[in-house]
């Protein structure tokens, strides 16, 4: 006999979370939060999905090595142990730390791209985007098509079409492209993974061309075991293994260390150029703060590096990402509409397929996002129209290809039966799906990165 699945870790300290009524939801969503669910206080929230970023539980070795953490300005040992950390898993000699990932983007970014660049790569985070685009640079999404197609069963839907990037390459100067960004694993296209034999590919391809490769590796360690899983010549190696395998194609990386590093807060860039590394450095100081601490406590820095260790352990991403399948599912057997294959880090709900009715000038993901809030007290958030925006120039809204609600699982936070309360909460609104003929009506936008502050009316 087979005995069935079970977490390699137990709970050692709880956190209590609220049962709320549906009357409370429906007031708190009208009035406090006007239909943002980024407006609600996390006490009104039963279960949060909102992200998986610096929502994850510590381990007990993660909070023994805070008592132990060097804050001492310069040179502290915790700066050594994160140091270490990164050079023995990721294979980076040079590193700054930063407060978290989008400082490591403005950080590099402030050093390598300057205004009317070229950054191509694979659906580039927003952050990642928004750094680029503040520099009058812009980003190029050369992911491969069969990622804007929810249904379609593609292994590595991260991957990057290296026909898309090599005529991005060859028709502007080399001047005009400081680098490639990999994003592993790609969030934008649904946690999707990218392939060792496609990132070799990119590495040589940008070889030719003489232009550097740096990987957002917010998630990087859920690649390295899509990489185990579906990468035949890869399923014998260890997770630390394909890891410096996946880096060595890699002249540096950003990371937030909010997901993949298990901590709450904190982030770094490292690199293989000491020239770089003494470049980024005089940003670093600047923005976040001295080399061996840029933006981050001591404590933070040795959690991190014990984090680092953790998350690459075969054991625990399995439960993680079988945590995450678990829930998706479910959620085919009870005939909901997601992206699939089943990414990483969070289960993408296909909003225009679930809630056909609705036109899009009425933001479907985030009407579907309510329903769900108020039905069962889930918190997910929306990518889709409101996150896209609208076009600089023309201010109309961009009505982006997939309108997507994401419902994204913090690491080593919640039981099973917390995965089958999301579950059934999603069927029963499913199987009412009908009932919705409406959405929203936006009352207030802010002129950029609107959808945090967005207030809506219902239709
Ligand atoms: N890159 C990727 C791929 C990300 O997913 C994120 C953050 C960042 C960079 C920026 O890192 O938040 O530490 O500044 N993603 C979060 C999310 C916010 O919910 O997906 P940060």
């Amino acid at each position: 006999m087979k005995l069935p699945y079970a977490e390699p870790y137990k709970i050692k300290m709880v956190e209590s979370v609220y049962k709320s009524t549906r009357d409370e939801r429906t007031i708190w969503l009208k009035e406090i939060a006007k239909y943002n669910l980024f407006n609600l206080k996390s006490k009104h929230v039963f279960i949060d999905l909102l992200t998986d970023s610096g929502t994850g539980a510590m381990s007990d070795k993660q909070w023994a090595a805070m008592m132990t953490g060097d804050e001492s300005y310069a040179g502290a040992s915790s700066y050594y142990k994160m140091k270490e950390a990164i050079k023995s898993i990721l294979g980076f000699d040079y590193f700054l730390p930063t407060h978290q990932g989008r400082a490591a983007e403005n950080v590099l970014f402030s050093t390598m791209i300057k205004e009317g660049d070229i950054v191509p790569g694979n659906s580039h985070f927003d952050t990642t985007k928004g750094h680029i685009e503040f520099r009058k640079a812009k980003a190029v999404d050369c992911t491969i098509d069969e990622a804007f197609d929810t249904t379609c069963d593609h292994p590595f839907k991260g991957n990057i079409n290296i026909d898309k990037l090599e005529k991005v390459l060859q028709e502007n100067p080399k001047e005009k492209i400081p680098m490639i960004i990999v994003t592993v694993t790609c969030n934008s296209s649904g946690g999707q993974p990218v392939s060792i034999e496609n990132l070799k590919d990119v590495k040589h391809l940008a070889e030719k061309y003489k232009i550097p490769v740096f990987f957002d590796s917010a998630r990087f360690a859920e690649n390295a075991y899509f990489i185990k899983k579906r990468e035949a010549a890869y399923s014998e190696l260890t997770i630390k293994e394909i890891v410096a395998k996946m880096f060595s194609f890699a002249d540096g990386m950003t990371m937030s260390s909010k997901k993949d590093a298990i901590v709450n807060m904190g982030g770094f860039i490292a690199m293989r150029s000491e020239e770089l590394f003494k470049k980024a450095s005089v940003y670093n100081i600047m923005f976040e703060g001295y080399i061996t601490y840029g933006g981050m406590s001591g404590r933070d820095m040795s959690a991190l590096a014990q984090g680092l260790d953790e998350g690459t352990e075969f054991n625990y991403l399995e439960s993680r990402i079988k945590q995450v399948e678990y829930l998706g599912n479910k959620c085919l057997e009870y005939g909901i509409p997601i992206q699939t294959p089943i990414g990483g880090h969070a289960i993408f709900i296909d909003a225009k397929r679930f809630l056909p009715q609705v036109p899009k000038e009425e933001y479907i993901a985030q009407t579907l996002a309510c329903i769900l809030y108020i039905e069962s007290g889930i918190r997910g958030v929306e990518i889709g129209t409101v996150l896209a925006d609208r076009d600089p120039e023309t201010r109309e809204n961009r009505y982006p290809e997939l309108e997507l609600l994401r419902l994204a699982i913090p690491r080593r936070v919640y039981t099973k039966n917390h995965i089958d309360y999301i579950a059934e909460a999603l069927k029963m609104v499913f199987e009412s799906r009908n009932d919705i003929r409406r959405g929203l009506r936006i009352t207030y936008e802010a002129p950029i990165m609107r959808h945090f502050t967005t207030e809506f009316e219902q239709l």
